[in-house]
């Protein structure tokens, strides 16, 4: 079968299309016929050997997709054959086929194409984890959202309006912005020209916002910590932006804030039954038309490396998918 293959550390370009033997499924597994692949930023790390984890060589990279259950190993119960599911393991979603825990796998909703369903597992399971169970998000509180045009960016404003927070978008171009609107966001701010708190402080009456979502890091995590409302949590979600930011923990204290960690791959993996939960709560506001994943470009198989040069170059808004087989 074919697969995207990683050989070497390097860029998207560096990326190759070749051969791989089938793939076995055993105990606890299911065989998928992949049908699209959702791009994510920690795809691109991971091929120039700059993301945590460190697959051997050659692998693929693609780490959420949507296909159709082939085969099911010994013991699995939550899936069968010819079921439509979307889900991820890390890796190895951008080839004709995956072998996955079985576990991790969920149905696609009614009304949900293959295109759309590749493009939300990591990014809506991220980011309602995030406001949910680490940010507390309640009703009429203030969420800023950084990225906010990004893939984890545009779901946390999508979110966070359903979960009736003021939204504040903030992002680095007007293309962005107008997503990021488009997906519910209240209020924005241009921070292309890197200045970030005392817009927030101009639209939040001088008090900062009650919950941060912060997937960019970088140099502007130091005005985030400078935006938060007292008793506000920070939540950490990614470092896209460059090196990994320090906290100054005299601003923990004088604003009585929490900064708070979000790591969506071991949430699933330690809480699985709350992480249903919020699937099947995720699922509902699909179904009742209360959030829309966008999906803003989509690539065929052989140019997958395209796609992760989108990511790559900051030029993605929402979603980016590689579609590895035409849509049935
Ligand atoms: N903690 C978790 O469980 C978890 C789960 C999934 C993803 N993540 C992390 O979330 C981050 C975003 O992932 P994503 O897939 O949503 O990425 P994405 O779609 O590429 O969005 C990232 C956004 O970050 C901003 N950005 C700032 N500096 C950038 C730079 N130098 N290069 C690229 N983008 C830059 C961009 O917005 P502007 O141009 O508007 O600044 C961009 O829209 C990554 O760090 C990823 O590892 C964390």
């Amino acid at each position: 079968m074919k697969a995207v293959l990683c050989k070497a550390y390097g860029p998207p370009e560096s990326l190759v299309i070749d051969d791989i033997p089938e793939l076995q499924c055993g105990p606890g597994q299911a065989r998928i016929a992949v049908e699209a692949v959702g791009i994510n930023f920690p795809d691109c790390l991971m091929i120039e050997g700059k993301y945590q984890f460190k697959p051997d060589f050659p692998f693929s990279p693609g780490g959420e997709l949507s296909g159709t259950v082939i085969e099911v190993g010994e013991g699995v119960g939550n899936v069968a054959v010819g079921d439509r599911i979307c889900g991820g393991g890390g890796h190895g979603g951008l080839a004709e086929q995956i072998v996955l825990p079985a576990q991790g796998l969920r149905p696609i909703p009614d009304g949900m194409d293959m295109t759309t369903a590749a493009a939300w597992s990591t990014t809506y399971g991220t980011s309602y984890h995030a406001l949910k169970q680490r940010g507390q998000l309640q009703p009429g509180e203030t969420l800023l959202v950084l990225g906010a045009g990004g893939g984890v960016g545009l779901a946390a404003v999508e979110l966070g309006h359903a979960m009736g927070a003021r939204v504040i978008a903030a992002a680095s171009s007007e293309a962005k912005l107008e997503a990021a609107r488009e997906a519910g966001a209240d209020e924005c701010i241009d921070y292309s020209d890197g200045e970030l708190k005392e817009k927030v402080k101009a639209l939040t009456g001088g008090q900062g916002a009650d919950v941060i979502y912060d997937p960019v890091g970088g140099p502007l995590f130091d005005q985030c910590m400078r935006s938060i409302n007292w008793n506000g949590r920070v939540l950490i979600v990614g470092f896209v932006g460059g090196d990994i930011p320090k906290v100054p923990t005299n601003l923990i204290l004088l604003k009585g804030c929490q900064v708070v960690g979000v790591f969506y791959g071991s949430f699933a993996a330690m809480e699985p039954e709350v992480t249903a939960r919020n699937w099947e709560e995720l699922r509902d506001l699909f179904t009742a038309g209360k959030i829309k994943p966008k999906v803003s470009r989509v690539y065929p198989f052989g140019e997958a490396a395209a796609a992760l040069r989108c990511l790559a170059d900051r030029q993605a808004i929402g979603k980016v998918v590689v579609q590895v087989v035409e849509e049935r």
